[in-house]
Formats: C-alpha cells, structure tokens, sequence
C-alpha cells in the first residue's frame, strides 16, 4: 500500500510514519509544511495527483489551541479548508482518507463518557474548525477522534512535566478536567489497522483511564522517580486561557468495541515506557 502522511513531522505524525515503516511493505509518503502547504488547493490535489497513495492519513492541523481563539482565518484555513482539499484529491484519485479529530468537538458537560453518536458542540475555535474538517468528509471516510496526546516526538505534556519536575518548584495541575490519556505509538498502530482496512466512520481511539490532569501529572511523577505530593490540584477557575477546555473530555471506545477490535491498553504501560525513553535519552 502507499500511504501519504500528513502533519509528518508532528508528533503524532513522526510516530505513525514509524509505524508503517516497521510493518514493511507499504510506502511512506511523509509531507509537511516544508513540503506544501495543506491550506493551498492546488498544492494538496496536485500532490495527491502525483503521489497516488492508496491512502492518506490526514494528522496535519493547526494544534495551538489557544491562539486559535484569535487567529481565526488561519485556524479555518488549515483544520477545514485542508480537509476539503484532500477529501477532494481523495475522491479524484480513489484513495481512502483517515482524519484526526479531537475531544474538543464536545463540550464536556456530559456526566459520562462521550461515545461517537454523541451531539459534539465544540466551545473554542479549535473545537469548532476540527469539527468543521469532520464535516468535509464524505461518508466513506475514517474519522479518528483522540485525546490528551503525548509521545517521543515534537512538543507535548509529559515533556512539560518531566522539565517542571526537574526543578525546584512544586506543580500545580487542573483536577476539574478529564480525560483519557493518549500515546503516538499505540494511536499509530490503531491508525494503521483502519487505514489498511479502510473503515468508515467515526472510531474514538485513546488509551485507557480516565484521569484529572492533576491525577495525570501525579502519574508521570511517580514514572520518573519523583514524589508525586509535589502535584498540587487547581481548578480550571485559577487558570483562566483564552480557549475554554472540555471538563469531561473521556471519549468511549464505543465503535472499535462494537467492531471487535481491541482496544488500546491502559495508559499506565505506555506512560512508563515513553518516561523511561525521555529520561534514558537526556
Ligand atoms: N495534541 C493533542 O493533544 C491532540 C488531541 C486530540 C487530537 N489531536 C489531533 O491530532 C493531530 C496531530 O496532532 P499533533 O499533536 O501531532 O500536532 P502537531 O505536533 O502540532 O503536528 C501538526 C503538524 O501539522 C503541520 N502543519 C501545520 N500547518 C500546516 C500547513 N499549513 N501545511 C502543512 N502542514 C502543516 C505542522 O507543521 P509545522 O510544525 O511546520 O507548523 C505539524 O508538523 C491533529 O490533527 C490534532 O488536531 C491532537
């Protein structure tokens, strides 16, 4: 199979180029920003055209949530414009398309777990474009919906917490939000069994357990040797920013149980393995 990646150099991306690489026999085409620009019609149908990948795994985003509040038009030109154009390459070239969408298409007020027939009703600008690119794609079309993700490559939370705890100071995390914890190797393995498989639909694919960031953070100490009370809990109320965040962000793995594929483990494993990557590597 030819697999076109997008958002390549991401952290999810990096992973999940990886991850086909070490399955063999399928070849990679990785893109990002460097390559073209995903908001340019032209740039993405004629890269599609000329690459003729079987499948594309579309992970490329504009991921800074908070900035998004305000940069509007950039955040509707790359989360759904992109979406459009390569829904259109797809459908022009005959390849099957995987998109990444977010928790933040819900609006975290439910007292359960979101499952995928639940009514998003995203409450930032984020929410709302990546709910918008969900919307561009035909019916055919995989929509992988995630959260809280973290792993060895790129920017992410457990970097953050690792440096945190690698000073002085105490850390304070919110205890009021939840959510499932989510690593790029175990996504990128889900995501290569529905993009060789093409299932449509949408699949929510996190880890499992369900944790407060507070919780969270505790967790990473704990991975990394360090004492876990030097995690003290906030409220969302003492930190305000400018994009509002889901309270319950736990999505469901409802359609890849009702499908009878295995869900992915509990984040406690992976979590381990990723800090003593993190730690071992400097
Ligand atoms: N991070 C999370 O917690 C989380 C949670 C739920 C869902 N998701 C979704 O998961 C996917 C991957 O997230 P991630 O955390 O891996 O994101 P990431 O590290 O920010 O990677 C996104 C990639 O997209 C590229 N990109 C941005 N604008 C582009 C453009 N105009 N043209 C071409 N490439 C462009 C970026 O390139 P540059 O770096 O060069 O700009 C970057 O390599 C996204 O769709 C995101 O919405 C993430």
């Amino acid at each position: 199979m030819k697999v076109m990646v997008t958002g390549a150099a991401g952290q999810l991306g990096t992973d999940v180029v990886k991850r086909f690489e070490a399955e063999g026999g399928h070849e990679v085409v990785a893109v990002d920003l460097v390559d073209f620009d995903i908001t340019q019609r032209d740039a993405v149908v004629g890269a599609v055209r000329h690459a003729k990948p079987d499948v594309i795994l579309h992970g490329a985003a504009y991921t800074a949530v908070d900035k998004c509040e305000t940069e509007i038009e950039t955040a509707y030109n790359v989360n759904v414009m992109s979406v459009r154009h390569f829904a259109e390459a797809a459908r022009d070239t005959g390849a099957h398309l995987l998109y990444v969408s977010t928790d933040y298409v819900f609006d975290g007020t439910k007292d359960s777990p979101y499952h995928e027939w639940d009514t998003p009703n995203p409450q930032s600008v984020y929410g709302q474009t990546k709910l918008a690119g969900e919307r561009e794609l035909g019916p055919d079309a995989t929509i992988m919906r995630t959260s809280w993700v973290c792993g060895e490559y790129g920017n992410n939370i457990v970097k953050t917490i690792l440096r945190l705890l690698d000073g002085e100071d105490d850390l304070q995390f919110v205890d009021d939000q939840r959510g499932h914890p989510s690593f790029c190797a175990d996504l990128a393995k889900m995501m290569f069994t529905l993009a060789t498989e093409k299932r449509p639909g949408t699949f929510h694919v996190t880890n499992q357990g369900a944790v407060s960031w507070y919780e969270f953070t505790q967790e990473v100490a704990k991975a990394a040797g360090h004492d876990p009370a030097r995690v003290h809990p906030i409220t969302t109320a003492d930190m305000p920013l400018p994009a509002p965040r889901p309270a319950n962000s736990v999505l469901e793995n409802r359609a890849l149980a009702l499908s009878g594929i295995e869900l992915l483990p509990d984040f406690r494993g992976p979590l381990n393995d990723l800090v003593g990557k993190l730690t071992s590597s400097g």
